[in-house]
């Protein structure tokens, strides 16, 4: 691995991102094996690069959106079906997730007759209002504990307000079609999943008791990535899931899932190079030219741990590693065990970086952030 990324570093540059697609659609393949019931809707928001949407589009991914720019990213795969396969695609395989939703988006999807979710009573008159066609997903309030990033404190309704919210929208002539949950993100408490379905099925069984022909249970993102061996399994939180499904719910439901973070986090590759070398405080301090503006956002964002892998040995130490901008809030770590004797010029690199990196880069100080470099696509 190590020749291979040196090779592709000399002959694109740094810093390099590299997107191994055959990995993708492992992750894909995966998440489908351990969860064969459950339509997996890729959330785009966790790296929106067209390359990956293609290949998880060709893969049978369903997309998960926030905006309506990922909207039309997905449009891009579809555009050229007939118009009824487009209309059928759409409202079968596309979920807009962000439970806020400003009124100009609502007027350009109303013609799609999309399938959005709402967590509040304003959101409901704003939807009757600007896009009558659309059906509802009504999300829940669940526990996140533990869990990378936290979403409950922003998002979703406390399930006590569940039946009126879901009363309101029939009552406005709508229809909610299901609902939704998300147990935070990198979710190794697999306790969340079990606490959050006991208590969407509470709701769901409830709702149904009423006359409420609800069909969709949505189980939204969350599945750790492998990041080291101390992320449980994937497999055993599928168990859990299946198990806990098919408990609770009656047998006639769809279940729907939108992982992000899982099908692209160990997906990527970052390799980057030593543009400085100084000492602050008895600390050897690596400059490299990638940082937390960059490809390192997710450090900001998403709470992300980052690695770094020499490729040259030597006796290591603490050092930091830090980016390229004028800021000081640009350092990305400030314990790396690396060796000391590193010289400009030397490449890192860093594994697992898919997810919630360059989907939240900027072009600080005029910095480009990395070159995308798509393999086995
Ligand atoms: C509504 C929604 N769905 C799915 C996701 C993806 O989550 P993850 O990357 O943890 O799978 C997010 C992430 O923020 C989200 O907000």
């Amino acid at each position: 691995m190590k020749e291979e990324l040196i090779k592709l570093a000399s002959e694109h540059g740094t810093p390099l991102f590299i997107i191994d697609h055959a990995k993708i659609r492992e992750n894909f393949r995966i998440f489908k094996k351990n969860l064969p019931n459950v339509q997996a809707y890729y959330a785009v928001k966790a790296n929106s690069n067209q390359e990956i949407i293609k290949t998880l589009f060709g893969a049978g991914a369903s997309f998960d959106v926030a905006s309506y720019n990922e909207f039309i990213q997905i449009y891009e795969q579809i555009k050229s079906f007939k118009k009824a396969e487009k209309d059928f695609f759409i409202w079968d395989k596309i979920i807009f997730s962000n439970t806020i939703k400003d009124r100009p988006t609502l007027k350009k999807i109303k013609k799609y007759k999309p399938l959005v979710t709402y967590d509040n009573a304003e959101e409901v008159d704003k939807i009757k209002e600007n896009c009558e066609t659309a059906g509802l997903v009504l999300r829940l309030k669940v526990p996140d504990t533990g869990s990378q990033v936290e979403l409950s404190s922003k998002f979703g309704a406390e399930p006590a307000d569940a039946a009126g919210l879901i009363k309101k929208v029939f009552d406005c002539g709508l229809a909610v079609e299901g609902l939704s949950f998300h147990v935070g993100s990198q979710c190794t408490n697999f306790d969340n999943y079990a606490g959050a379905l006991q208590i969407t099925s509470e709701i769901f069984n409830e709702a149904r008791k009423k006359g409420y022909e609800l069909k969709i249970v949505d189980i939204g993102g969350g599945f750790p990535a492998a990041y080291d061996s101390a992320v449980p399994r994937f497999e055993q939180l599928a168990e859990v899931i299946e198990s806990e499904i098919a408990r609770l719910f009656p047998d006639d439901i769809e279940i729907i899932a939108e992982p992000g973070r899982f099908m692209v986090a160990t997906a990527a590759t970052l390799v980057s190079e030593i543009i400085g070398k100084a000492t602050r405080n008895g600390k050897i301090f690596y400059h490299i030219n990638d940082g937390v503006y960059h490809t390192f956002s997710g450090i900001v964002y998403d709470h992300w741990i980052p690695n770094f892998h020499p490729f040259r040995s030597g006796k290591q130490q603490v050092c930091a590693v830090v980016g390229p901008t004028c800021d000081s809030f640009d350092k990305i770590s400030l314990s790396e065990q690396l060796p000391a004797n590193l010289r400009l010029g030397d490449l890192l690199y860093t594994v697992n970086i898919g997810a919630y990196s360059i989907a939240s880069s900027t072009k600080f100080n005029g910095f480009e952030g990395a070159k995308v470099l798509h393999v086995n696509n």
